[in-house]
């Protein structure tokens, strides 16, 4: 959502919040910053009340203005509240899951604590509780929506900050009127949640056993059903890829290394793999990025050099390529396929084709 905001405003908008009309109102133009955490609804005409003129002083008039100054130059020689930071409120904080309704007016520098609610056309010129209802000119409470354990118990929660998964399944208590109905909810749900967690760890680890043990059609079917319980592990989004690369299902295993890379950035291995894979497809110049990535992440990354080395093979970057080969051989002295990217460097230095041509040495474990 793009929102309008007039000169002056700068805004942090949090996840899922919206403000209906796409507009915040600062009539005056006073620089103020507005924070708007998760979940939270602001109807229309959102307005921010300018600068406070100084109602201790004789005259209200402000003779600090650029415009005046130069018409009364005697005001520089008073002291600049503004560099005195007298006039300053400070920013506007709107907490999560609030409700603005319409037509309000907000000071600087209050705050909406978590879970408030601001009645139509309130002018708010103190900071309003959580779980608070507001309303009138100025704003006064009306009542809490909830007691203070129950609003203790929803501040410990904090459904906002949940993956929109978790929120989706507890919809139904989210939108019921017990706070205890919510927190029964919310422990049923996180038993649920580890037997599931429990269970995809147990096909993970079967899945890596099978990896180590060459049965590939074994490992795949175990990582398969532990991606449907735990799609966000970046573990077993590798074990998966590896276990497709192995049977043979190059695009599969593109897509589960790529899932695999999203979930754990800096993991070299999943970078290496990805490598792999998509140097089995034929995408030299990606599978390149990928394993310089990976070694970026991880320098002695042995499949990620393998990589690097078939590719400048290719490119008939020989010198290069050898000294990937010579790097893997000095920590693996009897690696079969830098041994095979060697003899590929040896026959390929005396044709004159454009590119060399290499034996692809199959895919290795992570
Ligand atoms: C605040 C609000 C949510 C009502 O809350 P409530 O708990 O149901 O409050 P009640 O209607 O029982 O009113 C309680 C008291 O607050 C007063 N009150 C309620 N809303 C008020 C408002 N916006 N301004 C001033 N007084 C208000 C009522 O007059 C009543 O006063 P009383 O006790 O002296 O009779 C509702 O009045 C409101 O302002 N909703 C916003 C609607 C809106 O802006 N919608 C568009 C955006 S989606």
């Amino acid at each position: 959502m793009s929102i309008i905001l007039d000169p002056g405003l700068t805004l942090e908008m949090g996840r899922r919040s919206y403000v209906n009309g796409e507009r915040i109102f600062n009539p005056t133009g006073l620089r103020a910053k507005i924070s708007i955490a998760n979940f939270s609804s602001i109807a229309p005409n959102l307005t921010i009340i300018g600068w406070d003129h100084f109602t201790h002083r004789i005259t209200t008039y402000p003779f600090l203005n650029p415009s005046n100054r130069s018409l009364y130059p005697a005001i520089a020689e008073l002291e600049d509240p503004v560099t005195l930071g007298i006039m300053k409120r400070g920013e506007v904080v709107i907490g999560n899951d609030v409700w603005i309704g319409q037509d309000v007016k907000l000071f600087q520098g209050v705050t909406i604590g978590d879970g408030a609610v601001i009645g139509a056309c309130s002018l708010v010129n103190k900071s309003v509780e959580p779980y608070t209802i507001v309303a009138g000119i100025p704003a006064r409470p009306i009542r809490k929506r909830f007691s203070d354990d129950e609003i203790a118990i929803l501040q410990r929660l904090r459904w906002w900050d949940w993956p929109d998964e978790r929120i989706n399944d507890l919809m139904t208590a989210l939108n019921g009127t017990s706070v205890a109905e919510l927190e029964k909810a919310v422990e049923e749900d996180a038993r649920k949640r580890a037997a599931k967690e429990a269970a995809a760890k147990e096909l993970l680890a079967q899945a890596n056993e099978a990896l180590a043990e060459g049965r590939n059609a074994a490992a795949l079917e175990a990582s398969q059903e532990a991606i449907k319980l735990s799609p966000d592990s970046g573990e077993i989004a590798l074990a998966l890829g590896s276990a497709e690369l192995n049977c043979g299902q190059y695009e599969a295993a593109i897509a589960s290394f790529r899932r695999a890379t999203r979930l754990m950035p800096q993991r070299a291995s999943a970078h290496a793999n990805l490598a792999l894979a998509l140097e089995h497809n034929g995408k030299t110049r990606e599978a390149f990025q990928c394993a310089t990535m990976a070694l970026a992440y991880e320098r002695g990354n042995i499949v990620a050099m393998k990589v690097r080395a078939r590719c400048h093979l290719i490119l008939r970057q020989f010198e290069t390529a050898e000294e990937f080969c010579r790097k893997i051989l000095a920590l693996r002295p009897d690696d079969a396929d830098a041994e095979t990217i060697l003899h590929g460097i040896v026959n390929n230095r005396a044709t004159r084709l454009p590119n060399a041509t290499c034996a692809w040495t199959g895919p290795a474990l992570v």
